[in-house]
Formats: C-alpha cells, structure tokens, sequence
C-alpha cells in the first residue's frame, strides 16, 4: 500500500498534474532548478494529497482552484526540510544528497527561503484570500517553534507532554492545516472543517511518532535518509523517552542519549538497549489510538471514494516504512 494507491480516483489522476506543478514551480531559475530538482523527487506528497482530498470531499473542486494552493504546500514542506537537514547536518534525504551536503549551509539556506517566498507567492497570485494566507503563515510560524524547541533541548530527555508539545507543532498542525485548508477552499461548513483539520492534527501526531521510530528501525534505502539520525544530533524521541522508563540499562542508555559526543558503537548499543524494551510495540500502540482518533473525527457527510482514501491513509501511517 502507498499513498498513491489509497488515493480516490480523481486526486490520483492530480497527482502527475501536481507534479508537473511542482517542477514548474521551481523553473523560474536556472540554478534553483537545478539544486531543486533532485530535492523534489522521491517526497510521499502526504501535504498536498491531504489538502486534494479534503478539496474534494463533497463535490469535486476544479483543479485550477486546488493546484497551485497543493504546490505550495508541497513546497513549503520541501522548504522546511532543506531548513531542517541543515540543522541537523544532515546528508542525505529523499534518498538524495542534501543541499547543505551538496553546496553548505549557506547556500542551503537560501534555497530554502527561496522554497518559501515562492509558496507564498503561488499562493498570492491565486487569489485564496487572507484567511488561506493566514492558515498558511501561522502554520509555518508553529512549525520552526517546535524546531526551535527541538534545537534548544538537544541531549535532555523530555517529558511526555513536551515531547507531543513539540511533535504537534513541527508536523502535526501543518498535517491539519492541509485538511483544514483542502475544506475550507471546498466551502464545507464548520463543523466539516473542524472535523477534518481534527483527523490531521491526530493524523499528524500518529505520522511523526513513526518517523521516530523509524529513525531507529528503518531501513536507509527505503526511508531514504540516515538511520540513528535523530540519536546523532541529541534529538531525543518517545522511543527513547519510553524506553528510560522501562530498561534494566536506562543508566547507560540514559548517559548515551545525553553525551555531546556520541560514536557510531554507542549509537548501536543505544539502538539495542531500546530494541530489547517494549519502546517499538508502545511506540506503535501510541500511533494507533492517534489513528483511531482520526478516524473517528472524519465527518459522516464525506463522498465515500474520500472518506475510504482518508482512511487508507491513515492506515498507512502506522504501517508505512518510508
Ligand atoms: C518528513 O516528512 C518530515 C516529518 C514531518 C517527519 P515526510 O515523511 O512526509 O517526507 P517526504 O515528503 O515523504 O520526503
Ligand atoms: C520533522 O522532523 C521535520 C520538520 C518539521 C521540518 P524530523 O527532523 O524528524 O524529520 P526528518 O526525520 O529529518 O525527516
Ligand atoms: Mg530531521
Ligand atoms: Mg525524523
């Protein structure tokens, strides 16, 4: 299962055209184009499918109305991510070189800003109004808070409430703004809305728990960037967190996770001290009631092709390994 294939039949035939949109968007020069390009493959698209199906959970939306809302979601996604390899030196993602790896942290930088101003650009030239802006600026303020709390506690182990704290505002609030944005450019009423940008936010916290944990257990190739990173860099995760509170070892699982200097070897045995816990099944068991919770937001009054997809999608963040 992937997310192309839990897609209804309409927002899978968008999906080449938002592609399409995606590459036209980063045409406008030369050099951008080509830092970009390989930057912009391989990505789920969960932000912009989010958004298209919530578009087009009733009636069907014209794609000349979705389209460039879908890009810039794309794209500000994308922006925050060459934003985050840098802060994590990272080298690798969507199983290509990062541009901080590729061209330094200078130029990274630049191309991230230039991700975000032409979001926000799409965004003005189509006309959505201010409330869209607006949906779209605070999302992008609450993401870099949750950064910027993430970057200020590297090596301390967090409490339970900071560490969803942090997760809601890094990517579950961009996951419920894309529902809430796909329902509002619909005209869906209030409590549609609500409903939908309530699965995302629950969506959201289920998506970035996995991608903890598969920073611990994915495989490179599939995830397309590089295991034990978040361990590397003092992020410091609910696998990690849970994982303090049951082990025999959480002295010296305690003492790895909070070291500035960390090597390769100590990472491993951190890895196996968490994998003989219980941290992979809680971990799991915690995403699936977020799952749960969900589905059951997800308004009775949607077309079933969407509500099917919406549901399939969630059922794919729990069990996705990429
Ligand atoms: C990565 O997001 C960042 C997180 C919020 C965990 P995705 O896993 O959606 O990244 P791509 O778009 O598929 O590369
Ligand atoms: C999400 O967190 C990143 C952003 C909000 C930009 P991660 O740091 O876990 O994302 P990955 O694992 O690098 O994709
Ligand atoms: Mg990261
Ligand atoms: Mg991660």
């Amino acid at each position: 299962m992937n997310f192309v294939a839990a897609l209804s039949e309409k927002a899978s035939k968008n999906i080449s055209e938002l592609e399409e949109n995606i590459r036209q968007a980063i045409s406008d020069d030369p050099f951008i184009f080509e830092a970009c390009e390989p930057l912009i493959r391989g990505g789920k698209r969960l932000r912009p499918m989010l958004m298209l199906l919530c578009a087009n959970a009733k009636n069907s939306c014209p794609n000349s109305r979705t389209m460039p809302l879908a890009t810039a979601l794309e794209l500000i996604h994308t922006a925050s991510l060459v934003h985050d390899d840098i802060i994590d030196t990272s080298k690798k993602r969507r199983g290509v070189e990062t541009a901080n790896s590729k061209y330094g942290a200078q130029i990274a930088v630049l191309i991230g800003d230039y991700l975000f101003a032409k979001a926000f650009q799409l965004v003005a030239e189509n006309n959505y109004g201010a409330e869209v802006q607006l949906i779209l600026s605070k999302l992008v303020k609450q993401l870099c808070i949750g950064e910027i709390m993430q970057d200020r506690s590297l090596f301390v182990v967090p409490t339970m409430s900071e560490y969803y704290r942090r997760i809601n505002l890094k990517t579950a609030i961009f996951l419920s703004s894309c529902c809430r944005l796909g329902a509002i450019v619909a005209q869906l009423d209030d409590s549609e809305i609500e409903r939908l940008a309530a699965y995302g936010t629950s969506l959201g916290l289920a998506f970035q728990i996995i991608d903890d944990l598969l920073d611990f257990c994915g495989d490179e190739k599939v995830t397309g960037k590089p295991r034990g990173g978040d361990l590397k860099s003092g992020v410091i995760t609910l696998p990690v967190v849970r994982a303090l509170s049951t082990s025999d070892e959480a002295p010296a699982l305690k003492k790895i996770v909070t070291s500035e200097t960390v090597t390769c070897t100590d990472i491993d045995a951190a890895i196996k001290i968490i994998c003989a816990t219980d941290a992979v099944d809680y971990c799991k068991t915690r995403a699936e009631a977020h799952i749960e919770s969900a589905r059951v937001n997800l308004p009775a009054s949607l077309k079933i092709s969407v509500a099917l997809a919406l549901e399939q999608i969630a059922e794919f963040v729990v069990d996705r390994t990429r």
